[in-house]
């Protein structure tokens, strides 16, 4: 492809262009008929003008792509050729009136559709995903979100697909011809073609019955395949809960009589809200003990809600144009976060949150894909479902409740929904609502939409005994980001405390006088440089900020390590107590990493080795919390504090720690593990989670120390393991060891599961990600294993995914790792371009690496782009990382 050309079809697309609709569409009236090779779809659209026509008629524009064109008639009468234009990417023509039906008959084939969007076929069944530009793989259409209609669907398929889904209810079915079948379904509710959705297949379904706060009854259905249909117990509990939860929280009860969710074992994402019909990746629905971990489990209840939270936060109100994608996706995550906080424990799932923030969604705004919670251009929307959008998203939207309050943000959010129920909306809008409801101004808050990057805030402190003051200063400044070389200073919620030197809360008084009297506040910082002062201080204590996390920052202040060691033990706020050791922890092993760089040798700190005793025998009632205050940071997290990140160093100083510690501490890790073994039959309650959890963690900092009775007792957990938790658990620490109980353990769960996609995918991912120095060579192989297949995203981002994820040996020194994925991207891109751009990011940060690092993954970046008919995905993501 010519440069030309390819620029044409890569053309940037920017908010500030932003057009309403020339053309809306009242009803569509559709109709499929199903076929693996051809399918035929029929379309009967009543348009008409968004503008006053006195000024002559404006294009309408349909957009489609792949599409056969059999029929296209306005009124009845068939357009002629000389009237309308068709191109890969849309049909386009100027209708003669301002109000008219159209009708459209396309042809298309399923069975080649390996890109997984628009309709195609999974394990035999027909299935759709349009999110966000794939209804125009379907039909020729206005295939954007601010064009809202209401659809009638018409399913005709052979009898050999009994089941047959679309949104909303339905009105009609019954018999035809040639063993063939129908099911018509109408949705009253107005909606863009991204939330349509068709299932068409031999399912088994699921049923159970909700009734709402207005006591009407809901018609609840999961649809699997038959040999699943013991695992769905799980996902309709959790349904179940989303629903009562959203109408305790938000007051948003469910609006149509029946609501479905059906599992696809092909799928790019978690899952999709279309309304009424949400299709789920197999992954987020099917549970039993034997088959899933208790992270499973909680994946689970998060992505049903997620999903189920959509029906207001994305359905009923949704997004004017994909700029505004975290419109609906920061605001839902929030939500399906605080469902989570209140299901489990509030400290626990903040800590989970904040680490994938911290240990991803910060990478992503320190590197050349950098872009703004609401991004201002994009060359393939499908790049922007971003943990920025996301899960930066859920932080700006935590952030504003943090400043209103519970109440003030609820009536934001009531309000939101009232005004804007039936529209497609922006970020603005959601943001006056809250501004409205609680008369106070966010202009300078609303900078969180539009500038990227991580904001940074240095905290110096200063205690006058004589006036018993205590100052906090507070300077912020935000790196610059692709395209936003200068920052102006946000308005951020800084929630602190402090601690006496025994270990107690003092009450906070500002000299300002403007709030006091509490024992923790939220300091509101706007200015480039802040400082509060507190009265009342008898001796000087010891700060803890940014409690919760209030804001999606980084936080530089220097704290001796017996300050750690105080709020460790003290700070009621558990997210800053699990955060006092993180950093302590974070400091030591960076500090280690410098020595094995200098070649230095390695030792660590008695104290911390104390600390870390303390918290391993302090029995705290929460298991969980116990466990997460037992991890080391994440590699990707340390690696944010280095200027050249070195992985090989950053992974051998954190394993020096976790083996030194797991070696002076033998005796009471074993004593913990015992300890905590399951009493009685399994449950997955928080109190069983919890100890499973602290157990396992116990039992991987032993398998470190590599001898035979460590791997006797992993391999019998796996054994005897009743519960997919502890022999996952058991399996991994025996798969990073090179005893010789590995192999046969793997064979064995590959013999008891091959069954199994889903525990297959485990399978595959444990290896991949193991740190053993031929694993390179093992994922090779595994590659033409008959369990693989690289057509299907799980597969994908279990072996091929792992292995990028796995810093060591994808950042071996050779390169081979980095040609291995650069082979996979260019051969994965060729069916799924969408899975292709995902993995291709694994190469985004190559300048923070050495100079060796850095032209090896360079080369693999100008050789993908260098391959021939590259996917616009992949091809935006290579040449920013290439600016
Ligand atoms: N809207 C989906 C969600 O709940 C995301 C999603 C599912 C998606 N499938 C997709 C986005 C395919 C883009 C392409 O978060
Ligand atoms: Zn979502």
């Amino acid at each position: 492809m010519d440069d030309h050309r390819r620029t044409e079809l890569h053309k940037t697309v920017y908010l500030k262009d932003y057009q309403p609709p020339d053309w809306l569409v009242d009803t569509v009236d559709l109709r499929f008929d199903l076929d693996e090779k051809a399918t035929t779809v029929r379309s009967i659209l009543t348009v008409r003008s968004n503008h006053d026509t006195g000024r002559g008629m404006r294009p309408f524009v349909l957009n489609g792509r792949r599409l056969t064109l059999n029929v296209l008639k306005q009124d009845g009468r068939p357009l002629d050729k000389a009237r309308y234009r068709v191109d890969d990417e849309a049909l386009s023509f100027t209708p003669s009136s301002a109000k008219f039906v159209l009708e459209i008959e396309t042809v298309i084939d399923p069975s080649a559709n390996t890109e997984l969007t628009g309709l195609y076929l999974s394990s035999g069944n027909f299935c759709t995903q349009c999110e966000a530009e794939g209804f125009r793989r379907i039909t020729y259409y206005p295939d954007r979100p601010d064009v809202l209609a209401r659809f009638t669907t018409t399913i005709a398929a052979n009898k050999k697909y009994p089941v047959l889904l679309s949104n909303g209810n339905l009105t009609g079915s019954g018999d035809l011809v040639d063993g063939r079948h129908f099911a018509t379904w109408h949705d009253p509710f107005p909606k863009p073609a991204y939330l349509f959705a068709l299932i068409a297949g031999d399912l088994a379904r699921v049923q159970d019955r909700f009734t709402t706060m207005s006591r009407r009854p809901i018609d609840l259905n999961i649809f699997v395949q038959h040999h699943n249909r013991d695992k769905c117990t799980h996902a309709m509990e959790s349904l179940k809960q989303s629903m009562k939860w959203d109408e305790e929280a938000y007051g948003r009860e469910y609006d149509l009589d029946t609501f479905m969710i059906v599992a696809v074992d092909d799928f790019n994402m978690g899952a999709m809200e279309n309304k009424g019909l949400n299709v789920f990746n197999s992954k987020y629905v099917l549970a039993r003990p034997e088959t899933a971990t208790d992270s499973d489990y909680q994946g689970i209840m998060g992505v049903v809600a997620h999903e189920y939270f959509h029906n207001w936060s994305g359905d009923r109100v949704t997004c004017r144009d994909w700029f505004q994608l975290s419109l609906k996706e920061g605001f839902t995550v929030f939500r399906d976060q605080q469902f989570m906080e209140d299901m489990t424990s509030p400290g626990v799932q903040r800590i989970s949150d904040v680490a994938v923030l911290r240990n991803s969604q910060f990478r992503e705004d320190a590197g050349p894909m950098a872009h703004p919670v609401r991004p201002d251009s994009y060359v393939e929307i499908n790049n922007f479902y971003t943990l920025t959008v996301y899960n930066k998203g859920a932080e700006v939207i935590r952030m504003m409740r943090t400043l209103l309050g519970p109440a003030g943000f609820r009536k934001g959010t009531d309000l939101y929904f009232s005004r804007h129920d039936g529209q497609a909306v922006t970020t603005d809008d959601f943001v006056r609502a809250m501004e409205d409801a609680n008369s106070v101004d966010l202009a300078q808050f609303k900078l969180w939409y539009s500038q990227a990057g991580t904001p940074e805030l240095s905290v110096t402190r200063s205690y006058d005994a004589n006036a018993g003051t205590y100052t906090l200063t507070v300077s912020q400044s935000c790196p610059p980001t692709p395209g936003q070389p200068d920052k102006k200073p946000m308005h951020i919620p800084l929630a602190i405390g402090l601690l006496g030197k025994n270990g107690g809360e003092l009450d906070l008084k500002l000299d300002s006088g403007s709030k006091e009297g509490s024992k923790s506040l939220v300091l509101e910082l706007r200015k480039p440089q802040e400082s509060f002062t507190f009265v009342d201080i008898p001796a000087e204590p010891v700060p803890s900020l940014l409690r919760h996390f209030s804001a999606p920052v980084k936080v530089k202040l220097d704290l001796t390590d017996e300050e750690r060691l105080l709020l460790m033990a003290h700070d009621p706020d558990e997210f800053n107590r699990w955060d006092a050791g993180q950093q302590y922890a974070a400091k030591l092993i960076l500090e280690l990493v410098q020595d094995v760089q200098d070649g230095k040798p390695l030792a660590l700190d008695n104290r911390f080795i104390d600390a870390f005793r303390i918290t391993l025998e302090s029995g705290m009632k929460d298991k969980s919390f116990q466990a997460f205050a037992l991890s080391m940071p994440a590699e990707t997290y340390l690696a944010d504090f280095m200027e050249i990140i070195d992985p090989s160093a950053i992974h051998e100083a954190r394993r020096f720690v976790q083996e030194t510690l797991a070696a002076v501490l033998k005796q009471p890790l074993l004593a913990v593990y015992s300890a905590h073994q399951d009493p009685g039959p399994y449950r997955i309650d928080q109190e069983s989670i919890g100890r499973r959890s602290l157990k396992n963690m116990a039992l991987a900092y032993l398998s470190l120390l590599e001898d035979g009775d460590v791997c006797d007792l992993c391999l019998r957990q796996f054994r005897g393991g009743g519960n997919m938790t502890d022999v996952l658990a058991a399996l991994i620490n025996l798969a990073n060891n090179e005893c010789h109980e590995r192999d046969d353990a793997l064979a064995m769960f590959y013999g008891t599961w091959k069954s199994d996609p889903l525990i297959m995918d485990k399978w595959f991912a444990i290896q991949a990600a193991s740190r053993l120095s031929n694993t390179l060579g093992t994922v090779k192989k595994l590659l033409h294993h008959p369990a693989f297949n690289i057509k299907n995203p799980n597969r994908v981002r279990a072996l091929i995914g792992s292995f990028a994820s796995n810093a060591v040996r994808f950042h071996d020194p050779s390169g081979a790792g980095y040609a291995f994925i650069a082979e996979q991207v260019i051969a994965i891109d060729a069916m799924n371009p969408q899975i292709a751009a995902r993995l291709v990011s694994a190469f985004t940060l190559w300048k923070r690496y050495d100079a060796k690092r850095q032209s090896l993954m360079r080369g693999q970046l100008e050789r993908i782009l260098s391959t021939p008919s590259l996917s616009k995905d992949v091809h935006e993501i290579v040449t920013k990382s290439l600016v």
